[in-house]
């Protein structure tokens, strides 16, 4: 049995209280909702693993409350992580670091290096502020499928594997957060996300995307609606014959159209709310009666970029 709380101080109180006896908690974040157990505790973090059915390779994200809390969990020697952090702390940019005693294994599937964020999301500060401990937490969704942008996504992807989901509403940036690592004075982002490359640049240091640094757990295949989705780059490519049985994913509004299911990410353009928006999208296209998914190409800059990195995973079977 799931339950579903809102926010409000019992419902914490319920969350610390299963965190303390080494369960799961869906909780909201201001990217997407994750599924935390204690990260400090290997038999909790196991069992995000097997509730989420992730493989043991794809390590997870370490979440803080404070600088305190990262006492242990990882060493943050490196100048420029205090400059990036005190610019985008608490949000959405995830720092892979030298790995501290407290965090097993388990949660860096064997590595020296620890991701760890400060989330923004009160509900999910209010629960590791009552916690006192970092919250080892992915994306509650089961592996390789669209990412959770409400409380229901995650009811529907883990009911019945979880015994709670704190329901915070709408995640507010609705993409996952940018991940980088910096060596020897460059800024490596290994997964595109709110905070893009073109906002790190003005740092001043180099930025790079080497694909041979890239996160462990971003296969060519991910946030996969259960149907075929194909990249066009606009509605007029998609054969008219097919129109009535697919469902349409368009960036802006597309005007007059005849698919059997279509959804708008921004209907001005508005890159920002296109992120927000496009996890639930594609939920609700997947859901939709139609045989199969195209989406529209979105311009491959600032935001657009994670976007575009999203839409290409989930097209690829
Ligand atoms: O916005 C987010 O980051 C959300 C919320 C819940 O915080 N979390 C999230 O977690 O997206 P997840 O597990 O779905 O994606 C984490 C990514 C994976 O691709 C994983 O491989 C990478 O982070 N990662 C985790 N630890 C790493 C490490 N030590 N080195 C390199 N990549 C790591
Ligand atoms: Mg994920």
């Amino acid at each position: 049995m799931t339950t579903v709380l809102s926010a409000a101080p019992q419902a914490v109180a319920t969350a610390v209280d299963l965190l303390v006896r080494g369960q799961v908690v869906a909780l909201p974040t201001e990217t997407v909702y994750g599924l935390a157990a204690d990260a400090t505790d290997a038999e909790a973090v196991a069992r995000i693993f097997e509730a989420k059915n992730r493989p043991s390779f794809d390590p997870l994200i370490v979440h803080v409350r404070s600088w305190e809390q990262l006492q242990g969990v990882a060493d943050v020697t490196e100048p420029l992580v205090h400059d990036l952090a005190d610019k985008y702390w608490p949000g959405p940019l995830t720092f892979v670091l030298p790995k501290g005693d407290s965090i097993p294994d388990l949660v860096t599937s064997g590595s020296p290096h620890v991701a760890v964020r400060m989330p923004a999301h009160p509900f999910f500060r209010e629960v590791l502020q009552a916690f006192g401990k970092p919250l080892a937490a992915p994306s509650a969704n089961r592996f390789g499928r669209i990412s959770p942008t409400e409380a229901g996504h995650v009811l529907e992807s883990l009911g019945g594997k979880i015994p709670l989901i704190l329901d915070g509403g709408p995640c507010s940036m609705g993409i996952e957060s940018t991940i980088v690592r910096i060596s020897e004075g460059t800024i490596y982002v290994l997964r595109d996300g709110p905070v893009s490359r073109e906002e790190l640049l003005r740092f001043g240091y180099p930025v790079s995307g080497a694909s041979d640094s890239a996160a462990p757990g971003q296969l060519a295949s991910h946030y996969a609606p259960r149907k075929s989705l194909s990249l066009v780059n606009s509605a007029a490519d998609i054969p008219p014959e097919w129109h009535q049985e697919s469902g349409f994913l368009a960036f802006k509004s597309p005007g007059k159209n005849d698919f059997g299911a279509i959804e708008v990410l921004s209907p001005t353009g508005d890159i920002v709310e296109a992120a927000a928006r496009l996890f639930g999208c594609l939920h609700r296209l997947d859901a939709a009666p139609v045989a199969r998914l195209w989406a529209e190409r979105v311009p491959f800059e600032g935001l657009g970029r994670a976007i575009m990195d999203r839409l290409t995973r989930a097209s690829v079977r």
